[in-house]
């Protein structure tokens, strides 16, 4: 059976291609065509084909399904937070559109594929925690707050009308031991906007490629599945980012942010802790926790671990300046207002 992934050298997609060929699937990796995905093309495990190909042209899109003809698609590719925000016409192409393309291609082959989609929890919007005490389930009702969260929405309707068999992952925040290669300055302003009392749920990537992997065969067809870490993930956004620093031994090197408005149903960010007992019953993905990620994240940063430390002093000095809010007004977190400011309008309006 061949397993098409789309968005394959994503972060998501570089670990579930990796997944499906360590269970002996055969598997396509699609992506756009450009130097970085030529060269990380060339560590992909013996056996996995490339094509290369720009799902926002449907042409594309149906020579590709036509000639891999595959039994499953894992749809990964997507423009995400935070460049989302500053490409709104773009992403909008990528994020429903392209999906459009492929589930019009994947339904008229003569055996449609599976078709398995990445969604996200963002799908919620903004949750209060000091007035929502619930978890997140499948039946939660949709209610986004921004550009990301009614792309991901729209795409879950296309999905859902198509003719074909699908799976909807409603996916947390997704977390990676080689966090080495994430830790750029945007990422760190991003996260630093976040409400530090926001609850956010993690996932190990290699968790997430779990899911998808036994997502094209499990008995879980027409079911939305929230993608979320044990209940060690169930964490605040403020803890992820300094544990992570902490394990790699950037002890205090990163600012703390602002915690949420009380008072506030909206200035929070689109994340929340999950019930994932259903998705864990069906997939069985879970296998990282928390601590043995901080762990595992703390052995692979290695003999750089001292020279961090030794760094996060005088680093946090200078992100202090930097920080998103960096002699704010007020003493709480305005996310979006800070997305706006740096990237661009996060509004869902056109979505
Ligand atoms: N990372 C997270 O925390 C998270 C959380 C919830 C949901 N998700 C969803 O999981 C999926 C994968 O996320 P990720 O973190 O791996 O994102 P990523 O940005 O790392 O990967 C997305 C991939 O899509 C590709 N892509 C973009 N435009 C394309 C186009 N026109 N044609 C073909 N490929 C294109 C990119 O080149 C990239 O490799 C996305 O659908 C995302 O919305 C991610």
């Amino acid at each position: 059976m061949t397993v098409l992934v789309t968005g394959a050298f994503g972060l998501v997609g570089s670990a579930t291609v990796k997944q499906l060929a360590a269970e002996g699937r055969r598997v396509v990796a699609t992506d756009l065509d450009i130097p970085g995905n030529r060269e990380a093309a060339g560590k992909l495990p013996p056996g996995v084909q490339v094509r290369y190909a720009d799902l926002t042209d449907p042409a594309a899109v149906d020579a590709l399904i036509g000639s891999v003809a595959p039994e499953a698609v894992i749809h990964l590719a997507a423009v995400i937070p935070p460049l989302i925000y500053t490409r709104r016409g773009l992403a909008r192409k990528v994020n429903v559109d392209a999906t459009a393309h492929l589930l019009a291609a994947a339904a008229k082959q003569p055996t449609p594929p599976r078709f398995v989609q990445a969604s996200s929890i963002a799908v919620y919007g903004a949750r209060n925690p000091h007035k929502i005490p619930d978890l997140l389930t499948a039946e939660t009702p949709p209610n986004p707050s921004d550009l990301y969260g009614a792309h991901k929405l729209a795409s879950e309707q296309l999905v859902r009308a198509a003719e074909l068999d699908w799976v909807i992952l409603r996916l947390g925040g997704v977390m990676t031991v080689e966090v080495a290669g994430l830790m750029n300055f945007d990422n760190l302003y991003f996260e630093g906007l976040l409400p530090t009392d926001n609850r956010l749920n993690t996932v190990d990537v290699r968790d997430v490629a779990r899911a998808f992997a036994a997502a094209t065969t499990a008995p879980v067809l027409g079911e939305t599945l929230l993608i979320g870490g044990d209940e060690s993930h169930r964490l605040r956004q403020g803890d992820v980012g300094s544990a992570v620093a902490a394990a790699m031994g950037f002890v205090g090197g990163l600012p703390i942010g602002l915690k949420g408005d009380p008072a506030s149903d909206t200035n929070w960010f689109a994340t929340d802790w999950m019930d994932s007992t259903r998705s864990q019953e069906a997939l069985g993905f879970q296998h990282t926790s928390w601590p043995d990620l901080l762990i595992e994240t703390a052995d692979r940063t290695g003999w750089k671990r001292p020279l961090l430390r030794a760094a996060a002093p005088l680093a946090r000095i200078f992100l202090e300046r930097r920080a998103p809010y960096h002699r704010a007004a007020g003493p709480y977190a305005d996310p979006w207002g800070a997305i706006a400011a740096k990237w661009g309008d996060p509004s869902p309006e056109d979505a």
